[in-house]
């Protein structure tokens, strides 16, 4: 397989992994394998490279193996079980979305608008890890933040993470907010997204170990953004915020259809120039009759 050996030390594992990482087309082979073998050692970066023991047999093993899953496009991430998400570590789960660092702009956004407000209800749409969510419970912990999920499997990862943190988000599961009481009805400060927004032909286009995470929780387009447009007047308390990620060449279209309903309406670029977020207010005063 690697061609390790039980005398080989972990920085020259690295090499000789990264080695066969690359040959089979493995985007950033050296931090892989780096990656991985930290997992395995029950160490950090640094603890790594200050070993100079071989593997023992049953981490050589594992560690073979995990080479081997990924070489056949599982994402490590699934190998590891675990995503930095901002400050906090989460445990991610094959049929689970796995958190990306372009959505902590989003959460960046929203703890920016929540500035003002004391004591905010938050609702964050399509939690999957319950990334978004947990980020912003763990920034204001003054805030009661709803999660909602329609898969079965991301409910049971956030309510797992949530825990993991002992932070108090409400994960429930269902199709956007129908699972929310009804009296949270105009009375959410911030709803957050980062929905399915591939559309198909992106998504034939994509690497193995993207089409590894689940189809739904990638492909839908511009629907639910459509969806949650249209939902936020009625459950925003006036001067609410709706906050979602878009795939970079959906903001004009975002923009308006945004613009149908809200206030203050912005696309925000990502650090690397891309559109990445589109926020709306909903009006303080409602629309004058006539
Ligand atoms: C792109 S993932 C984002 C996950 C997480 N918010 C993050 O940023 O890491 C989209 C999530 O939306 C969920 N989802 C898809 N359709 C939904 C719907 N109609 N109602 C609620 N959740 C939905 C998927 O199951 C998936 O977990």
């Amino acid at each position: 397989m690697t061609g390790t050996s039980p005398t080989m030390r972990p920085s020259d594992v690295v090499r000789r992994s990264a080695e066969f990482l690359r040959h089979h087309d493995v985007e950033s082979p050296r931090e892989t394998a780096e990656a991985l073998l930290i997992y395995f050692l029950g160490t950090d970066r640094a603890g790594l490279y200050a070993l100079d023991e071989g593997l023992d047999t049953r981490t050589a093993r594992l560690f073979g193996r995990a080479l081997c899953q990924r070489c056949h496009g599982i994402p490590v991430q699934y190998l590891t079980g675990e995503q930095q998400f901002m400050d906090l570590v989460l445990g991610v789960a094959p049929g689970v979305f796995i958190p990306r660092p372009e959505t902590e702009g989003l959460v960046e956004v929203a703890l920016e608008l929540l500035r003002p407000v004391t004591n905010p209800v938050v609702v964050d749409v399509g939690t999957g890890t319950g990334a978004i969510a947990l980020a912003i419970a763990h920034r204001r912990p003054d805030a009661r933040v709803l999660a909602t999920d329609v898969s079965e499997a991301a409910v049971t990862v956030a309510t797992a993470n949530a825990s993991r943190h002992d932070l108090a988000v409400e994960v429930r599961r269902g199709d956007l907010l129908e699972p929310l009481e009804p009296d949270l009805r105009g009375r959410v400060d911030l709803l957050t997204s980062n929905p399915p927004y591939l559309t198909r032909e992106v998504y034939e286009s994509l690497p193995e170990e993207v089409r590894a995470e689940p189809y739904e929780a990638l492909v839908g387009g511009t629907d639910l953004h459509h969806r949650l447009a249209s939902l936020a007047p009625e459950w925003l308390v006036p001067g609410g915020w709706l906050v979602v990620e878009i795939g970079d060449e959906q903001g004009p279209e975002v923009r308006a259809l945004f613009e149908e309903r809200l206030d203050e309406v912005a696309v925000v670029a990502d650090l690397a120039g891309r559109d990445r977020v589109v926020r709306g207010r909903l009006p303080l005063e409602p629309p004058s009759a006539g």
